[in-house]
């Protein structure tokens, strides 16, 4: 690019060209940039910087570009820099002198920063959109099994009856922090760095607040140096989408557990599973693997560029550029991550039959017989003991809680009652009847809390 080039008179290697280059993949943020320059050229005219006239020639081809791109016409020339100069370049190619106005009083410093904060901003958006899909399908998997329980696990050994709506509904929470997290981290995206020129400001009568309402922003940032180097809001929205990530993870980890035939809660519809090439009865869980296997990247772009900002001096460097091809990673990974979650999760089936034979493993009423006799006014340390021993009677005789008579309890503490056996599953849930227990009625209340979320929208 001849006027690029300022005080350079050879043009750069090829490699240099190349390796410099962000076109490949900042393309992505065309819609952005023309928005940016549309509100620029505006806010020149009206400042009288520049013609009004001029303003319209630039506008309209501004817009023209925009329809060329999106119309595949457009030809994204490689040895241009970046978005930036391929789309000023095609301007200048259409417009002549007029289109080479459009960049005083901006730096492409200030105009990468401006870019990547209305992508970030509409990104937030679909992030929360798609993340509310989620959690409306894991919703109504918990409303149509209502009357599932299944073993609730501490270090993966069976621990205590649960809804299985109760585990599901945990999901949900984590779901709805994650979208806190990125409402919360909009606020800081919401500033408009337009203005800052290449460092230090602009040497123009630059009208910011109109800029900011143009562009639809919160506020304007308050210093030059720190607006044209910040990318902190990149790394907020790659740490929320790492959590988020995690949360995924998580669940899919579930679902490949819940899938296996040792576990067997769960049915993976076939449109979600895939086969094997040599096993002919495999039914595989390669679409939560990869969900859980994904993460691992998006904790990797955000590392990376926690690496890259570290110990860069103020202000704009073009180590800079190395933010997007992590961003743009980790917001196709996330987008489609959940998207994929969403379709597993509503399309599987609950195999209830298995649930309740699990139900039958792992002594699972053992912490309710030890409250029962804490009601029978034992101390909770001597019942813990108590039942720790009778379990591991019951192991060796290979019986259940059940199973065992009168005088079997009874030998291990006279405080036993014939009211013993009115201990059950559903006594068990029934008593974890406090905030955020699985007592049926509760899990009810957080079925219709989590459904008056889902309605009032974001
Ligand atoms: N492609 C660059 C980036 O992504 C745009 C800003 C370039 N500025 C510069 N002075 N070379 O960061």
């Amino acid at each position: 690019m001849r006027h690029l080039k300022g005080r350079l008179h050879k043009a750069a290697d090829e490699k240099v060209a190349a390796y410099t280059s962000s076109l490949p993949f900042d393309w992505r943020l065309y819609r952005q940039d023309i928005a940016g320059s549309i509100a620029h050229a505006r806010m020149l005219a009206k400042q009288g910087i520049i013609s009004e006239s001029d303003s319209v020639l630039i506008v309209q081809g501004l817009e023209s570009i925009q329809q060329e791109i999106e119309q595949g016409k457009f030809e994204f020339k490689a040895e241009l820099e970046d978005i930036h100069m391929a789309i000023e370049a095609r301007l200048i190619e259409k417009t002549g002198e007029v289109g080479g106005k459009l960049h005083t009083a901006r730096s492409r410093n200030d105009q990468i920063a401006l870019d990547l904060r209305l992508y970030i901003r509409e990104v937030i958006a679909q992030t929360i959109n798609s993340i509310r899909e989620l959690q409306r399908a894991l919703v109504n998997l918990a409303e149509a099994n209502m009357d599932v329980v299944i073993p609730g696990y501490t270090h993966l050994q069976p621990a205590q009856p649960v809804l299985l709506a109760h585990h599901l509904l945990a999901y949900f929470e984590m779901l709805q922090r994650d979208i806190s997290r990125l409402k919360c981290s909009r606020k800081r995206v919401d500033v408009l760095p337009l203005g800052s020129g290449a460092m230090a400001g602009v040497a123009y009568n630059v009208d910011r607040d109109f800029l900011s309402r143009e562009l639809g922003f919160d506020q304007v940032s308050q210093n030059s140096l720190d607006a044209v180097s910040d990318r902190d809001f990149v790394l907020e929205y790659e740490a929320a989408a790492s959590i988020g990530m995690m949360h995924l993870s998580r669940l899919a980890e579930e679902v490949i557990l819940w899938s296996s035939a040792e576990f067997g809660f769960i049915e993976l519809d076939e449109a979600f599973a895939t086969g094997s090439s040599i096993m002919p009865q495999k039914k595989n869980p390669d679409v939560a693997e990869l969900v859980r296997g994904k993460t691992g990247r998006v904790y990797g772009n955000l590392m990376a560029l926690l690496t890259t900002m570290k110990a860069l001096p103020l202000s704009y460097n073009r180590d800079l550029q190395e933010d997007k091809e992590g961003l743009f990673d980790t917001v196709d990974t996330l987008l489609a991550s959940l998207d994929i979650c969403t379709g597993m999760i509503a399309t599987l089936k609950v195999n209830t039959e298995n649930a309740a034979k699990a139900m039958g493993r792992g002594y699972l009423l053992a912490t309710d017989l030890a409250d029962y006799l804490v009601r029978k006014g034992e101390a909770f340390r001597n019942a813990h003991e108590i039942v720790g021993r009778l379990v591991s009677y019951a192991v060796k005789e290979g019986k259940s809680l059940a199973e065992l008579s009168f005088a079997e309890y009874s030998n291990f503490s006279p405080l036993f009652d014939k009211d013993v056996y009115t201990i059950t599953i559903e006594s068990s849930l029934a008593a974890r009847d406090t905030v955020g227990g699985t007592a049926p009625k509760r899990v009810a209340q957080a079925l219709a809390d989590a459904k008056k979320t889902l309605g009032q929208g974001s």
